[in-house]
């Protein structure tokens, strides 16, 4: 796959440095924009949004058409593919994601097997297909998955924990059906992925959220191991797949990290010094992200301030502009463009 000249996003992950980085937003379709807000209400909820393909394409659009970022990534939820696995998942309103428990090695048996997420996860890849034919030229189309241990947490403990302590306990106490917890979803994720290319999916990016509570040999066995099992699969079923992996607040375990799984780009958190990343992880290739999310609440000079200091740290090596987390719903709009126009101007 050679890097489209048009696409910029493509070209930083094809390690090519740029005087101004291709720039996009973690949840940049998202309740911080009042245009998400009316399309979720007329699909009732997040995950009818999720799962009209209609919807879920307009939504993505909705931040490409009034900031024109480089790149669009796919409206959807990391815990769909537990869904499609036969786990319930429903969400509270101002609370987040519920889901069934998976205790045991029984809760592991009642799963469906990796080929048969494709009934349920249908009109995802429908949504795919209808950007690959709507979005702008220039701009990328991401799809993506969480990655195993991050999926895990929310299926062992039916929601979002602190501490991720559920699945600690799981992996510590019965490390055999863990185990082969994260082999499914391995598996299932690989399946989930290259239908989305398939559907049009140009890069696929590896959401592991919770990365950073894994520690010493649990890191390398459960967050770096899946995460290149997944990448070499879909690397070989379609060469030169572009794949950008998020150790979400891995700390020194970043450096090294593309390396190892064979990522072509490494995602950064906003807890690891800009300058510091420079050095140890840009070295391998493309750096994506490490602005706070905080400063697209707050502005002003000070947002226009670090996304300078941001780009230029970056500035010798192939970068691509993100935050460390995702936008949140409280940031301003307005935001946005103070950022472009310190990015771009
Ligand atoms: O980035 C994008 O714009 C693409 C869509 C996307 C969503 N979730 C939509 C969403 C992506 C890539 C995700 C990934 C995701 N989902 C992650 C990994 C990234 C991260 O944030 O760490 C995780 C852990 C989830 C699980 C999840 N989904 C949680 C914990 C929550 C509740 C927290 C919250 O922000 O409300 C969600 C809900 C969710 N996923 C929303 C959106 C736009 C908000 C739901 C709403 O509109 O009410």
């Amino acid at each position: 796959m050679t890097a489209s000249k048009d696409k910029t996003l493509l070209r930083a992950l094809a390690g090519e440095t740029q005087a101004v980085p291709p720039v996009w937003l973690m949840r940049q379709a998202g309740r911080y924009l009042p245009e998400y807000r009316a399309t979720r209400a007329k699909a009732g909820d997040f995950l009818s949004l999720c799962y009209n393909p209609e919807l879920a394409a307009e939504v993505t659009l909705q931040p490409i058409r009034r900031y024109g970022f480089d790149a669009a990534i796919l409206f959807a939820d990391i815990l769909l593919l537990p869904q499609a696995l036969g786990a319930d998942l429903w969400f509270v309103t101002g609370e987040g994601p519920r889901l069934s428990t998976l205790t045991d090695a029984a809760g592991l048996r009642a799963l469906k097997g990796r080929d048969d997420i494709h009934e349920t996860l249908a009109p995802i890849y429908e949504t795919v297909g209808i950007l690959a034919r709507e979005l702008p030229r220039e701009t990328t189309l991401i799809g993506f998955a969480g990655a195993p241990w991050t999926v895990a947490t929310y299926m062992i403990a039916g929601r979002g924990t602190k501490d991720q302590g559920p699945a600690h306990a799981l992996k510590d106490t019965d490390r055999a059906t863990f185990a082969a917890l994260i082999d499914l979803l391995t598996e299932a994720t690989v399946e989930y992925l290259s239908k989305q290319v398939e559907a049009g999916a140009e890069v696929v990016k590896l959401f592991d959220s919770w990365a950073g509570s894994l520690k010493g040999q649990d890191f390398d066995d459960f967050c770096l191991e899946p995460a290149k099992r997944i990448i070499a699969a879909l690397k070989a079923r379609h060469p030169g797949l572009p794949v950008i992996a998020f150790p979400r607040e891995a700390g020194e375990r970043y450096v090294g990290f593309a390396r190892a799984t064979g990522a072509d780009c490494v995602a950064l958190d906003n807890s690891v010094e800009a300058g510091w990343a420079a050095e140890k992880v840009q070295v391998d290739g493309c750096v994506q992200g490490n602005l706070d999310p905080k400063l697209m609440v707050t502005g002003g000079e000070a947002l226009a301030r670090e996304t300078r200091r941001i780009r230029d740290a970056f500035s010798k090596g192939p970068h691509i502009f993100n935050l460390g987390h995702g936008i949140t719903p409280d940031a301003d709009p307005e935001n946005v463009h103070v950022m472009l126009q310190a990015l771009r101007g």
